[in-house]
């Protein structure tokens, strides 16, 4: 059994949250105390408070106190933090921040933080983790932390035929000077892995692509150094024309591959028996993979599940978009992310391949105060392991949506959601911002 430090340091003047309030047996006067085992299946979570969750958390050893406090802040990010990371800045831009129930990721429990704004998200992938409960939850495939620089560079059409030759010369010297830039990545177990030429579809036109192991950072930081430090010694090697030096989001290397099994009884509902529920959810993903209307809008609500988790946990969802994107048109048709199948045994099994370039280091990751509490939710997973965790969120997303749009329609679920909007609107005369922000204290000091 794991043990939870109690004696964190609760920043001054907060006091919110009482560790030992639930927590049975002899009060606890001593520091350290057994942690019940960890379940991210908590009941009643959906019908607690805020901070009645946040509690929650806490006495589950999910979350320290201090974690705690932070997310139980509104408005996190102080302005000093806020200006400093962007230009013209004036103020901070609040979305909810929730937490995706039931996920069982190799063999271990997991709560999911996830920004956003829309209603359902939520909902649908503690749903979807659930259903994938029934045969193991998620497993994934490890996956690399590799980032790529593009170096494109055009030669005369004449002498363009010479260049494959030049670069097998060079290759070793690429490589060498790739991780010359960055000594300290070589020593963390990182650097260049690979390089590779391209030829584009113009006469003379070229790209280099330089693979680096980035571990723990997402890493475009450090291949863009990397392609501006060759770029600018390419024309000493080769009589060129340099063009543009920066990394692709299309980060092939770093794809992340992660597959569940649903029984398929737990997939019974309404007047459709497991079997029906499973034949129609591989209904639907064929739809999605004959026709690329659908798969964008089935690719969309992966990404309702990935986008939410990537920005809970500080990193680029800009980034991480494209790449899918990309990826998912790779073949020259727009395709879908996820692959679902039944089994031999007549269960369901799906699987999602995507790349999710994240990092734990780097970026705002280290600053943002409500970051540093989403990651030790996460136990402070590695970049790579926190890849997997993303993917599975999209694959459980997927499962949520695909099985409730293949039997009931997703609308009474949705609308149900969605009517509390409504409700606050109605509270809100209308204009929920403006009212709400001229009842807080902040209104009249401006
Ligand atoms: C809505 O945000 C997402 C869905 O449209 C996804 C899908 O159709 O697969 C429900």
């Amino acid at each position: 059994m794991t043990t939870i430090d109690l004696n964190v340091v609760v920043p001054k003047g907060f006091s919110d949250f009482d560790v030992n309030s639930n927590i049975d047996g002899p009060q606890i006067e001593n520091l350290r105390h057994e942690a019940p085992p960890r379940s991210s299946r908590i009941a009643g979570f959906a019908q607690m408070s805020v901070k009645a969750r946040l509690q929650a958390l806490l006495e589950r050893g999910f979350l320290s106190r201090e974690s705690a406090e932070v997310l139980h802040q509104e408005g996190h990010l102080p302005h000093v933090m806020s200006d400093s990371f962007i230009e013209n800045c004036i103020g901070a831009f609040s979305l909810p921040l929730g937490i995706a129930t039931n996920f069982l990721i190799d063999a271990r429990e997991y709560l999911i933080p996830m920004a956003v704004e829309e209603s359902s998200v939520v909902a649908a992938a503690s749903h979807g983790a659930k259903l994938a409960r029934s045969r193991g939850g998620f497993f994934t495939t490890p996956t690399k932390t590799i980032a790529t620089s593009q170096i494109q560079f055009k030669v005369a059409a004449s002498e363009a035929g010479n260049v494959p030759l030049w670069f097998e010369r060079v290759r070793a010297e690429i490589l060498e000077r790739a991780n010359n830039c960055h000594p300290k990545l070589l020593a963390r177990g990182g650097g260049a892995t690979g390089v590779e030429l391209r030829v584009l579809p113009q006469p003379g036109m070229f790209v280099i692509h330089i693979h680096v192991d980035t571990r723990e950072a997402m890493g475009a930081n450090i291949v863009n150094t990397i392609a501006e430090d060759l770029g600018r010694w390419l024309p000493s090697s080769l009589p060129c024309t340099v063009g543009l030096k920066i990394l692709t989001n299309l980060t092939v290397h770093r794809i992340t591959r992660v597959r569940c099994e649903v029984d398929a009884k737990t997939l019974e509902i309404g007047g459709f028996s497991g079997t029906d529920a499973v034949d129609r959810i591989v209904a639907a993903w064929e739809f999605a993979d004959l026709d690329p209307y659908r798969a964008a809008t089935h690719n969309k609500g992966i990404m309702n599940g990935i986008d939410p988790v990537v920005i809970a946990t500080g990193n680029d969802w800009r980034a991480v978009e494209a790449g899918a994107h990309a990826y998912a048109a790779l073949t020259g048709q727009y395709k879908p992310l996820t692959r679902w199948w039944k089994s031999n045994e007549g269960h369901l099994v799906g699987e999602i391949a995507v790349p999710i370039a994240v990092g734990t280091v780097g970026g705002v990751t280290r600053l943002h105060p409500a970051v540093q509490s989403t990651l030790a939710l996460l136990d402070n997973p590695r970049a790579d392991q926190l890849s997997g965790l993303i993917a599975s969120v999209g694959l459980a997303q997927n499962l949520s949506a695909l099985r409730a749009l293949a039997c009931e329609g997703i609308q009474r679920g949705h609308m149900a959601l969605h009517e509390k909007n409504i409700e606050m609107m109605r509270r809100y005369d209308h204009v929920p911002s403006l009212s709400a922000v001229s009842r807080g204290p902040g209104a009249s000091q401006l």
